[in-house]
């Protein structure tokens, strides 16, 4: 079996727009704008290519004039497309707010993702993958199918539950292997509003890990036999956006590279940190190279060592 990771998500292209503060109804002026590859699924592959991991993105493009620069971009950063299937419609969008402290409104155009049916779904992933990621926010019989037909093939599975809507998803998430939630997203699963009591509900429904991503608070590890936390680093934080899935992408080189709990988290929180002072979504996670660099400068020496 392939050492891969097998990808499931969105593709979207963002496009930036940089202001001071958003002030509903009125009019602002941009300091500045970007356009990205984004989408939690190819943003995850991204990370994951650019840490030297191999995978394969399993999406859906549309046919419009932007869908090719989007796929040679993806390729060129060393995601495996040949499972991308493209469709007759406008590729997924997403115009992306960034106000002066880093914070995002996002508006989204689902586009060619609506089409990731599980009739699209080309199962020999299933023998070229050893890990797969997905995330909600994509038609949610197509995540019910792929995360039992990988855990009843043995595979790791990975949640992002973004996109989560009510408790019909529960019982899809609790076959997960890990589920990484931010604080909002942890308690609209679990209508609780404490983060140990939610991780706990969580983990009783099944779920073998319970991620929490806190951002400039760091992250918690919950599992049955233990719980810690690892603090942010400290750094200037530019645009939050993706900055999650840098975090999914590390947190899943982790688990390939067979590392510690605590070390798979350390270096999560690592890749989110840099990816917040950056612009952008896909390209501000780092390659492998730069996490390396800032482990060194903040003397996680071990980690180096390890990885
Ligand atoms: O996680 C960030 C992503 O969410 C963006 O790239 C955007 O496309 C949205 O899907």
């Amino acid at each position: 079996m392939d050492e891969r990771v097998a990808v499931f998500g969105k593709i979207n292209v963002d496009t930036f727009l940089y202001i001071d503060q958003l002030r509903i109804g009125e009019n602002h002026m941009c300091q500045q704008t970007f356009v990205d590859i984004g989408g939690k699924g190819a943003n995850t592959a991204v990370g994951l290519a650019k840490l030297g991991i191999d995978c394969h993105l399993i999406a859906c493009i549309g046919n419009d004039a932007i869908s090719q620069s989007v796929l040679k971009k993806l390729e060129k950063s060393g995601v495996d497309i040949s499972f991308v299937k493209s469709f007759n419609t406008q590729t997924g969008k997403t115009f992306v707010v960034v106000e002066s402290k880093g914070r995002n409104t996002m508006f989204h155009i689902l586009g060619a993702n609506s089409y990731l049916n599980p009739e699209m779904i080309d199962w020999t992933f299933l023998e070229k993958s050893k890990a797969v990621f997905i995330q909600l926010g994509i038609p949610i019989d197509t995540v019910r199918e792929v995360v039992l037909m990988s855990k009843r093939n043995g595979k790791y599975v990975y949640i992002d539950p973004a996109g989560f809507v009510d408790e019909s998803f529960l019982e899809i998430v609790s076959y997960a292997d890990t589920v990484a939630p931010n604080e909002v997203e942890l308690f609209k699963m679990t209508k609780e509003t404490d983060i140990e009591k939610a991780a706990k509900k969580l983990l009783s429904s099944g779920v073998e890990e319970v991620v929490v991503k806190m951002g400039s608070k760091g992250a918690s590890f919950f599992s049955e036999k233990t719980s810690f936390h690892v603090d942010a680093y400290e750094v200037d934080v530019v645009d939050t956006t993706g900055a999650g899935d840098a975090f999914n992408a590390a947190y899943i080189t982790g688990k390939m590279k067979k590392l510690s709990q605590r070390n798979t988290l350390k270096l999560a929180v690592a890749a989110s940190a840099i990816s917040v002072t950056r612009q952008g979504t896909s390209s501000a996670s780092p390659t492998k190279e730069e996490l390396l660099e800032f482990l060194k400068k903040i003397k996680e020496e071990d980690l180096i060592a390890v990885l």
